[in-house]
């Protein structure tokens, strides 16, 4: 590729699928990061030609579009200034903690906002020069809810779907934000605003018809255009298939005894693999399992916690007090508790390839996912893809998305901590039996719904959205 792109469908994102990587001869070139989200969109991006827009990270100025695996990739960048206003400001340190039922308190600042609107505008920017006559653009997540409202008055022409992967607040919170309705507007560019959950697809519309004034009907929003905006859920999900065949191969098994083995051979092994962030309850649920070990309910001698806390987000002040207070709690708890070759907790503050997570998951008995609020859970949902002797307890949050599919796990309110205390007990204690009828009746779910299925049912109805225009897109090659 690829100057003067032209394509039929485009997906807008705030980052690329790919990371910047230093080559063994010093010079700079591309990995790809194997996300879901690329997964599910790959085969349609193929046969459509498709490319994607994004930030790969940093400041790095004048990256031209380039193709990888066969992907058309157009960078965007960002100046310093911009990654502190846009990125960790807007996105990260405003809409995050207020998205997630305000479980840090936001800041609202006005130069955060001008930098928000200016990038999100360069986006909007670029899609419209890049997409072709009637083509779908597909805009991705809370960083560039301007986007489709500014794309739209750019390109008229197009068919436009924005789906917000993390949660949409209750009415009440989200007006505490000063900017509250340029963002509805914003989404109202769609043609189809996807979300987790109903009940955010409702939170959605409740604001539109309250705050906007336009009228609504179940799911759907009336613009005095005469165009219609359809708000729904389509919860996310993974790669089952592609994980549960990675989890038995030869080097995936070998690497799980390892694992075991270097633990000493406890006799349950609990795991949390979380970016480090405060919305995950990580501080909470060492803290329980470190108070059943003090109450003599646990012991190091059976039972080891691995917490996996993926860096994330370090220039953000919240995400540092957070990373200081998790040190010191498994310092305490360790110096307290563990014993000459038998930590009670094993912290690893880093991130591992796809092989490691899955070698992981095939090695916890008990897989622990408490966080206070969570859009969906991807984790949880790898886990139970992984488990295919049926066997691993799953304690999961109310709060996170997928307990609305994952009925059978240890379901755990992460702020009653005597309940999560009893709950993962009760996930260690479990016969094999109930073990069992859990995990089956949720692998059965994650099947029946993987990634692929969520894409496709998302563009299925875009494509369908009552006055929307845009021409038809062509279906995956291979389906
Ligand atoms: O869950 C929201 C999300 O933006 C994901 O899309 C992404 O993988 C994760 O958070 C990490 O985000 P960041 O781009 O800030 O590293």
């Amino acid at each position: 590729m690829v100057k003067n792109v032209s394509a039929d469908l485009v997906v807008v994102a705030n980052r690329l699928p790919v990371d910047r990587v230093e080559l063994p001869d010093g010079s700079k070139g591309w990995r790809t990061s194997p996300g879901g989200l690329v997964t599910a969109i790959e085969p349609v991006l193929r046969a459509n030609e498709g490319v994607w827009i994004g930030w790969p990270g940093g400041t790095e100025e004048h990256l031209e579009p380039f193709e990888q695996d066969g992907l058309h990739l157009v960078p965007m960048t960002m100046s310093q200034d911009e990654i502190e206003g846009h990125y960790e400001g807007f996105s990260n340190a405003t809409l995050w903690p207020l998205y997630h039922d305000l479980v840090a308190k936001p800041a609202f600042h006005r130069e955060w906002w001008e930098a928000y609107q200016r990038v999100n505008r360069r986006f909007a920017e670029k899609a419209a020069e890049v997409a072709a006559e009637g083509a779908t653009v597909w805009v991705h997540d809370y960083q560039l809810q301007l986007v489709p409202a500014m794309l739209r008055e750019l390109r008229p022409d197009l068919k436009i779907g924005f789906y917000l992967h993390i949660p949409f607040p209750p009415a009440e919170l989200f007006q505490q934000l000063p900017w509250r309705r340029q963002l509805l507007e914003g989404l109202l560019g769609a043609d189809l605003v996807g979300f987790q959950l109903s009940g955010a697809a409702q939170n959605f519309v409740r604001l539109v018809r309250q705050r906007v004034g336009h009228k609504t009907h179940r799911d759907l929003v009336y613009l005095p255009d005469g165009r219609t905006v359809r708000a729904a859920a389509y919860p996310i999900s993974i790669d089952a298939a592609g994980l549960e065949d990675l989890v038995q191969t030869e080097g995936v098994v070998k690497r799980s005894a390892e694992i075991r083995e270097a633990l000493g051979r406890p006799r349950k092994v609990f795991l949390g693999v979380d970016r480090l962030d405060y919305t995950k309850g990580i501080y909470a649920r060492l803290r329980a399992f470190g108070e059943l070990l003090t109450e003599g309910k646990l012991d190091v001698d059976d039972a080891v916690f691995i917490q996996v806390a993926v860096p994330s987000r370090e220039q953000v002040e919240q995400y540092r007090i957070l990373r200081d207070e998790i040190d010191r709690l498994v310092g305490r708890i360790n110096g307290d508790l563990g014993e000459i070759g038998r930590p009670a907790i094993h912290y690893l503050h880093s991130s591992y390839p796809r092989e490691e997570m899955a070698a992981l998951y095939r090695t916890a008995d008990v897989m622990v996912v408490t966080p206070y609020r969570d859009g969906m859970n991807l984790v949880a949902k790898e886990y139970v893809a992984c488990r295919c002797q049926d066997d691993g307890a799953l304690v999961l949050s109310e709060f996170a998305g997928a307990a609305e599919e994952l009925r059978q796990a240890w379901l755990v309110n992460p702020y009653d901590l005597n309940g999560m205390k009893q709950a993962l007990l009760d996930a260690y204690r479990a016969d094999e039996k109930e073990v069992t009828r859990r995990m089956k009746a949720m692998r059965k779910t994650i099947k029946q719904h993987d990634v692929a299925a969520w894409a496709a049912s998302f563009m299925t109805e875009l494509a369908d959205v009552p006055g929307s225009h845009g021409k038809t897109l062509r279906p995956p090659r291979d389906s």
